[in-house]
């Protein structure tokens, strides 16, 4: 298997830089079900924060709820010190909150190509002018392969490669904050070690910040600064890497230990 270049696993210490995204106290209901039960926690700038929990922890909803999809019925979202919840999703992405959502949501018969330039119909016409080309070339960079496929319909390529597709896409609509859904899902574990390890690379080279949903909690907590468990709705544990690894309870229920 690959080696995660670059990084000691679990020896990164969180940052204390500038807080990017804070969630104090948010609760979200599907009618009278209870999903998110008072979750508080925070993303520094160029932070690559975990989040894990198994199925129906409440993973998606908490990304469904930062990127305005949900609205939250209880407590605050602070985005670069500025409320965001009830706002619209479109004016959250122009924010610079931009999601690469769980099962991708590519358009399977259009070319790649198309699909990345969907993800600056966000900007304005004059941004997407003006920064188009370089975030192309950029994205290109990052996934060669994409280059190669450009012309290919997007259905026809592995799930690998999707996967590349959906988060160049987000990269398009030039976010300060990329949240990701389980990003791993449906890839080789080699798959998985190269996705991790462009994603701490977009971290550290765009300066761009990350919050990570994922249930490969040992791929995820490679990568990440900081990681909040989530079960039922709820945080229940905190902390850096390494003390999430060194914990029994995630040992057991996370990494088969
Ligand atoms: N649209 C919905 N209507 C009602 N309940 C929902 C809806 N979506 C999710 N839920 C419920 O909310 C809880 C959290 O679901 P969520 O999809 O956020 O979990 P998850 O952590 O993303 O799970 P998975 O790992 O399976 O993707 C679950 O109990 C789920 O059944
Ligand atoms: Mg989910």
């Amino acid at each position: 298997m690959a080696e995660f270049e670059n990084i000691e696993p679990g020896k990164e210490r969180r940052q204390s830089g500038n807080r990017e995204l804070e969630i104090e106290d948010v609760c979200t209901f599907y009618g009278e079900a209870q999903a998110l039960k008072n979750v508080f926690l925070s993303v520094n700038t160029n932070e690559v924060v975990s989040i894990l929990g198994s199925n129906g922890a409440g993973k998606t909803t908490l990304l469904r709820t930062i990127t305005g999809l949900l609205t939250p019925g209880h407590g605050k979202i602070i985005f670069r010190g500025e409320s965001i919840e009830g706002m619209a999703p479109n004016e959250i992405i122009r924010k610079g909150i931009v999601s690469v959502p769980e099962g991708r949501e590519l358009f399977g018969p259009m070319s790649v190509l198309d699909n990345l330039l969907l993800g600056a119909y966000s900007l304005n016409r004059r941004e997407r002018r003006n920064i188009m080309p370089s975030r192309l070339n950029m994205v290109f960079d990052i996934f060669p392969i994409l280059k190669e496929r450009r012309k290919q319909r997007t259905e026809t390529l592995s799930g690998g490669q999707q996967q590349m597709v959906a988060v160049g896409r987000a990269l398009m609509a030039k976010p300060k904050l990329l949240a990701l859904d389980e990003p791993s899902l449906g890839l080789s574990p080699l798959l998985i070690t190269e996705m991790m390890n462009l994603l701490k690379r977009i971290c550290r080279e765009w300066e761009v910040s990350i919050l990570l949903v994922e249930q490969n909690a040992r791929a995820a907590l490679k990568i990440a600064n900081y990681v909040y468990v989530l079960e039922r709705g709820e945080i229940f544990l905190e902390g850096s890497s390494n003390e999430i690894m060194a914990d029994s309870k995630i040992q057991s229920a996370y990494l088969g230990g």
